[in-house]
């Protein structure tokens, strides 16, 4: 690694600047890796499959689903990743440990690398069941939850923020990141912000609270073994090298949604990988499609996933247009996304 570590006048931590390059990614001794956030209502399988097309080195997360809903709801629904979609991490939101554990073994059984524990959302309903960004306050309760975990035997990670409210000093931060740790979790990925309960919706605890990116640098500097995913606001290549040369990896949100090109050029960067046809991922995707409408599921639940392609290019208002028709989606024709796509690359 070719960074050296500074205090620079705008961070308040140390930062290793970058002098970075996609060869001191490859060489270093941890890899660096790639995920694709969890995002409930929209990573659902169908887009899962879309995204591992981007590249087939990024780890995608499901989205959140509580413990409770796992045990009790319709299981099947959840853990019906097609074996393509791998490696998919699962996302679990709860705060009973007894809860966790047996949906823990569940996800274990049904051939998930990881399960990762919830401790960042914001919303208020997640708040109210006692689980989500509310447990940084709780850092005891998420060890013992995490250390009964720990027994299944699948590696479990966290996802957390820097902090709530004003619990969001860096020692409470570490001492967090310490209990949970040492209860087994080797694995962080952290939102480099903190969350605001009450007062601000989940989608403002997204861009009001300030990114503090050196923090979450400062926590990997701190905690040299344990591994560092950040997150936040993360949305091209061109953002990489000080991210890389401060934690074990990158985790990109919307940017993977609204453009997913941008994970293959992210891959592209991180891994040295080509950049995937996006005519053969499109084609790829409607043979997944008619064979997903031939089981049942309604077009508009998987179709919707590809609105956010082709950004910048012409025709792509029109695209959209015919994709977001919801009198014709409910026809189940693929002939609308040939349509569509017919657009694409005419004079807007
Ligand atoms: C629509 C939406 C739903 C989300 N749902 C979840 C979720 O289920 N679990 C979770 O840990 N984070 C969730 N998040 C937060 C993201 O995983 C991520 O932490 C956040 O968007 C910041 O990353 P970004 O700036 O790259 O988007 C959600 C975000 C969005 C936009």
């Amino acid at each position: 690694m070719t960074g050296v570590t500074q205090v620079c006048a705008d961070h308040r931590y140390p930062v290793k600047m970058a002098h970075l390059c996609v060869v001191d990614i490859m060489n270093s001794a941890r890899p660096a890796k790639l995920y694709i956030a969890p995002m409930m209502a929209l990573t659902d399988r169908h887009c899962r499959f879309l995204h591992r097309m981007f590249s087939p080195k990024a780890i995608l997360f499901t989205e959140m689903v509580t413990a409770h809903a796992l045990i009790f709801g319709e299981r099947t629904h959840f853990l019906n990743d097609r074996s393509e979609s791998h490696p998919v991490v699962f996302q679990i939101g709860g705060s009973d440990a007894d809860s966790l554990c047996v949906a823990t073994e569940i996800i274990s059984s049904a051939g998930y690398p990881e399960v990762n524990l919830n401790v960042g959302c914001p919303s208020d309903r997640v708040k109210n069941g006692r689980f989500g960004a509310c447990l940084m306050a709780e850092p005891d309760l998420v060890a013992d939850a995490v250390k009964q975990m720990c027994k299944i035997g699948l590696p479990v990670s966290v996802k957390c923020r820097l902090g709530i409210d004003d619990l969001d000093t860096q020692p409470l931060l570490e001492r967090f990141v310490d209990k949970v740790a040492n209860a087994g979790c080797e694995r962080f990925y952290v939102h480099a912000r903190k969350a605001i309960l009450g007062g601000l919706s989940p989608a403002q605890n997204r861009t009001i609270p300030p990114l503090q990116y050196d923090r979450v640098y400062a926590l990997k500097a701190r905690f040299p073994q344990l591994e560092i995913i950040i997150n936040g606001g993360i949305t091209s290549a061109l953002a990489l090298a000080p991210h890389l040369a401060n934690t074990d990896g990158v985790m990109i949100g919307r940017a993977a949604y609204y453009q997913p090109e941008a994970i293959s050029e992210i891959a592209a960067v991180m891994f040295g990988d080509p950049i995937p046809d996006r005519t053969s991922i499109i084609d790829d995707y409607i043979a997944y499609m008619k064979e997903e409408l031939n089981t049942g599921v309604s077009m508009h639940h998987m179709s919707r996933h590809l609105l956010g392609l082709y950004s910048g290019v012409s025709g792509v208002r029109q695209f959209r247009r015919t994709l977001s028709d919801q009198r014709r989606l409910r026809h189940n024709d693929i002939g609308l996304v040939h349509e569509a796509l017919g657009h694409i690359g005419e004079a807007a």
